[in-house]
């Protein structure tokens, strides 16, 4: 029996990186998915590898910082699947133009970047909780990261979000709790996902000045992925408001 049998789960952002290692795992593990992507190409492959290899999914075209896409997400994985028990928050992620606050340029990173990561977040769960508290109770996953941890630099636009996707988390535990909902946040340190790996290269890892003493901070995406697997699974019943760490240490030693 698979860890998140008769579940059904909205992973977005699962066209590639953290978000597709995490679909293609939760549908192994018996979940049905909803693919839920601003791509169409990538997210249309999510969903295609997933049926090849004898899951359930759908493909919805989202884009997170739109309110009304995101409604409709809910709306089409509820008329597919009935309920949803599972929202892993995967799309997000920083970009190179986010550099010191004092030279950022913040028309371009600012908007971007709290949309995004913070926004996007906020309106999953605010459309995705309503039917959890329908269905009884669910689990939702949310991306922050090291940088949150640890204050990262120069990505300080990027860091504030994620510092958000933090609190946010917390507080929507506290609210839902005794609806059955339970709301967590993974924090991984670098994860070579086709992101990363176009921006720093293949020497991505080596680049990293910490690796030295923390030879566990750079991961692929499975290595999330199963994180969020037992985040959003039954095996964390009593785990609710809690960040994990997914950093090698890089935010406690
Ligand atoms: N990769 C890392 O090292 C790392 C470290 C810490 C935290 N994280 C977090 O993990 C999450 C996934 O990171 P990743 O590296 O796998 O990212 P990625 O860039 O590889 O994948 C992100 C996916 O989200 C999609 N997306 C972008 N904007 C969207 C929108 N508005 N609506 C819906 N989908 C959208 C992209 O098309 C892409 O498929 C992010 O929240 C990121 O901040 C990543």
């Amino acid at each position: 029996m698979g860890r998140l049998q008769e579940k059904v789960a909205i992973v977005t952002g699962s066209g590639q990186g953290i978000g597709r290692a995490s679909a293609e795992r939760f549908a192994r593990e018996g979940a049905r998915v909803v693919v839920a992507e601003i791509r169409e190409d990538t997210g249309r492959a999510c969903a295609a590898a997933i049926e090849a290899a004898g899951g359930e999914a759908l493909f919805v075209e989202t884009d997170v910082t739109s309110a009304d896409a995101v409604e409709g997400l809910v709306a089409q994985s509820v008329e597919r699947f009935g309920s949803i028990d599972v929202l892993f928050n995967c799309a997000g992620g920083s970009i190179p133009e986010d550099v010191a606050i004092t030279e950022v340029d913040l028309d371009a990173v600012w908007d971007h970047t709290l949309s995004l990561d913070l926004k996007g977040t906020m309106l999953c769960c605010r459309h995705v909780i309503p039917e959890m508290i329908r269905a009884g109770g669910g689990s939702i996953v949310n991306s922050t990261s090291v940088v949150a941890l640890r204050g990262g630099y120069p990505v300080h636009v990027y860091t504030a979000a994620k510092g958000g996707v933090i609190s946010f988390t917390r507080g929507i535990a506290g609210s839902y709790t005794t609806q059955g909902i339970r709301a967590n946040a993974v924090a991984p340190g670098l994860v070579l996902s086709e992101r990363l790996r176009e921006r720093f290269g293949e020497n991505a890892a080596a680049a990293m000045a910490s690796q030295e003493d923390h030879p566990f901070s750079v991961g692929e995406p499975p290595d999330i992925a199963a994180v969020a697997l037992f985040l959003a699974s039954d095996e964390s019943r009593m785990v609710t408001g809690a960040v994990i760490a997914a950093d090698g240490g890089l935010s406690a030693f």
